[in-house]
């Protein structure tokens, strides 16, 4: 398994081998809670989720994302339903990184509370963890691309995080749109990222997503967000 290079910036993670940030320093939640939540509806949908759901995010990092979305499940989804996060990590960050990026957030200390226990056994491969009776992540330590070839589960969202394309373009590919077309169904699988980089655009057109524009969070002018129509 190999960690990520982390260096903390203003008490805000940095990845210096991608020269990237985790979350934004503007506001990280908001920022999850604008790309990812409102990109899929998940307030509007999780209500109605009584057959259970399954997200799926490419690039787990420090958790914000499956902090805010499992919060929202926990809150607005029917009592006996379940949501799987399932999520790809290559470089996760180490057990000291992750504590420190879990203080940043006291409001979900209480998930963090039943996560951080199963994160300092981290292994490589497949990590399936029960969060809570109505959550469970699954968190694949691979390269996403060899993570998503092995995943059987449906998506009813996706989460596209993973560094902006500019920086990480083996991820953005041909090969990732493709996996997303197999584990999604048309008029029920959607998917938001925080970039609109025109590659990742027509990718994404090609492998059977219709694909529209929103504003961005923050400084970002656009976003793109979608649902999948079926394969071409
Ligand atoms: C912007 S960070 C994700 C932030 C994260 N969702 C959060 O809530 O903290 C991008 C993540 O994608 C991971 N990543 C980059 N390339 C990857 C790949 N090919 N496969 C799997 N994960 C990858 C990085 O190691 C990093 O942790």
């Amino acid at each position: 398994m190999q960690f990520a290079t982390l260096e903390w910036k203003n008490g805000l993670p940095f990845a210096t081998d991608f020269g990237d940030i985790y979350f934004s320093n503007e506001n990280g939640r908001q920022e999850t809670e604008h790309v990812f939540v409102q990109g899929n509806q998940l307030e509007t949908r999780f209500p109605h989720a009584q057959a259970g759901f399954n997200i799926i995010e490419t690039g787990f990092g420090t958790g914000l994302n499956f902090f805010v979305v499992a919060t929202k499940w926990l809150q607005l989804a029917p009592a006996n339903s379940h949501l799987t996060f399932i999520s790809t990590e290559k470089y996760p960050i180490s057990y000291t990184d992750m504590q420190l990026a879990c203080q940043h957030w006291p409001e979900f200390a209480e998930l963090q509370q039943f996560f951080l226990p199963h994160y300092a056994q981290l292994k490589a491969g497949q990590n399936i963890w029960r969060i809570t009776p109505q959550l469970t992540l699954q968190l694949w330590i691979a390269d996403v691309m060899d993570a998503l070839p092995k995943v059987t589960a449906t998506a009813d969202a996706w989460l596209l995080d993973g560094f902006a394309p500019a920086r990480n373009p083996t991820m953005w590919s041909e090969h990732l749109f493709k996996q997303m077309a197999r584990l999604s169904k048309p008029e029920i699988s959607t998917f938001s990222t925080f970039t609109s980089a025109g590659h990742v655009r027509r990718g994404l057109l090609a492998a059977g997503f219709e694909v529209q524009k929103r504003p961005g969070f923050g400084k970002k002018r656009e976003m793109i967000y979608g649902s999948f129509r079926g394969q071409p």
